[in-house]
């Protein structure tokens, strides 16, 4: 019978710390920056619906199975994997999987950086006051301007990775709890306003009607797979993120509770931010399939007209780059811990050494939005490529890895004793889900089978 495991990294000191960490890693970029794009260039409505869908029917199984793993494991990700393939009789390969994780994460962070560096320039462009009364024209120039220049982007990216590895350079803390259990709220607050000056303007119901009021004739191959890796981002799955934070949990703490809890919360900001970012694409006639600058040729029109909009737009901008800053954390932290176990090498070592690399193959992404602009690959720059391979087949391949590992290989007995579920149909429900609906649903959708609903 295999004795639990204690994690030689710490333990969270309560369950809330766990579901704090964990929105921590869900919450950020995915939901404000990237599920209103994702959702204006896939025709609105039957994208939301579809993630939802996703979400309940993937996403929460599978953060329920990646929590247990990594509780159950209590190492990094791909010693927790060969760990337990070992204790379970099952093949070495499952080893593999940890590593996937590791790759994607340094993959996703690459551009994930970028990306907040363009939120930490806005943060500058938002106290220096040039948003103030800033016209569609001027806020479009901002943007592409902002783009043009590798130079500065570069620095921003810099600036983020530096962030981001000290941090990790220090081990998870509890600076981290304590910045998720405030700043989240007042970004969700801050949204608010957002949403609250798109209703004094009188469109968002326009906003309303396109995430709500789904056409079903836009579904097709492409918004299933995009809904699909949306969901499995957003929720921070498939890499090991949600295993590594699932180490640190206490053997009391509900799992389906946690899991349930995170999502939720993960939802609700996606939702609020579309809510805040259409109406104001709509009042303005912006394009809303206009891709990753969405929310920046969006969001400063709102803050440049509100009342009070400096102040609004520097805190929104703020919190913005701290989302983003307590998810990147979560994607370096497989490999920076695989590197403490594997090399012996101390946090901060590991974490310089894998921010470095991370950093240089983000200026794959900084170029691909200047001097690598027309330099495609299947019709697709460097920064879409790498976020169509990471979020639209790595992390959904790691999922449905992670369901048929817990599903088909783990013994049942394992899997009860360690996700502990009181109600017994709960856990039937789930492990259904987790046995067929999960593995069947990502591989129908991966290989093309549904052609159009
Ligand atoms: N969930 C994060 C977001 O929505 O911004 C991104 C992310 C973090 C993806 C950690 C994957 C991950 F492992």
């Amino acid at each position: 019978m295999p004795t639990k495991n204690t994690s030689i990294h710490g333990e969270w000191s309560s369950r809330l710390a766990f579901i704090l960490a964990a929105a921590g890693s869900a919450v950020g970029l995915g939901n404000i920056w990237k599920f209103p794009y994702m959702a204006g260039e896939n025709g609105g409505g039957a994208f939301v619906l579809i993630y939802l869908i996703c979400i309940a029917v993937f996403g929460l199984p599978i953060m329920m199975a990646e929590v247990m793993l990594g509780r159950r494991g209590r190492q990094s990700p791909i010693n927790t994997m060969k760990m337990l393939s070992q204790q379970e009789n099952a093949h070495k390969a499952w080893g593999l999987l940890g590593w996937c994780g590791v790759l994607a994460g340094v993959l996703i962070l690459s551009y994930y950086s970028v990306i907040a560096g363009w939120s930490l320039s806005y943060v500058l462009e938002s106290t220096s006051g040039s948003l103030r009364y800033i016209t569609e024209t001027k806020a479009g120039e901002l943007f592409s301007n902002l783009i043009a220049s590798s130079l500065t982007l570069i620095f921003w990216h810099t600036l983020f990775m530096l962030m981001t590895m000290i941090v990790v350079a220090r081990g998870v803390s509890n600076g981290l709890e304590m910045a998720v259990k405030y700043l989240m709220p007042a970004l969700a607050a801050l949204i608010l306003v957002l949403i609250g000056y798109s209703i004094s303007q009188g469109y968002f119901m326009l906003g309303v009607k396109f995430m709500f009021t789904p056409d079903f004739s836009k579904i097709n191959q492409a918004v299933l797979l995009d809904a699909m890796g949306q969901a499995f981002f957003s929720l921070s799955l498939g890499m090991g993120a949600i295993m590594i934070y699932g180490s640190y949990l206490s053997q009391h703490a509900s799992i389906a509770k946690t899991s349930f809890a995170v999502a939720l919360a993960d939802i609700t900001v996606a939702i609020l931010a579309g809510l805040a970012i259409f109406p104001i694409v709509f009042a303005n006639q912006l394009e809303a399939a206009q891709g990753p600058g969405l929310i920046f040729n969006t969001l400063p029109l709102a803050f440049g007209q509100m009342p009070g909009g400096v102040i609004f737009g520097t805190l929104f901008f703020v919190l913005l780059v701290f989302a983003a800053w307590t998810s990147s954390i979560s994607l370096i932290e497989p490999a920076v811990v695989w590197l403490v176990e594997r090399c012996g090498l101390t946090r901060i070592k590991a974490s310089v050494i894998c921010g470095s690399v991370t950093w240089l193959v983000g200026l794959g992404t900084v170029f691909s939005f200047n001097i690598w602009k027309t330099y495609t690959v299947f019709d697709k720059t460097v920064f879409e490529l790498l976020d169509f391979l990471t979020s639209n087949i790595m992390l959904p391949l790691g999922g449905l890895l992670i369901a048929v590992f817990v599903g088909w290989s783990m013994r049942e007995s394992s899997v009860k004793d360690e996700i502990a579920m009181s109600s017994s149909m709960l856990y039937q429900a789930w492990r259904f889900l987790i046995r067929f609906v999960t593995p069947v649903g990502v591989l129908l959708i991966f290989f093309r089978v549904i052609e159009i609903i």
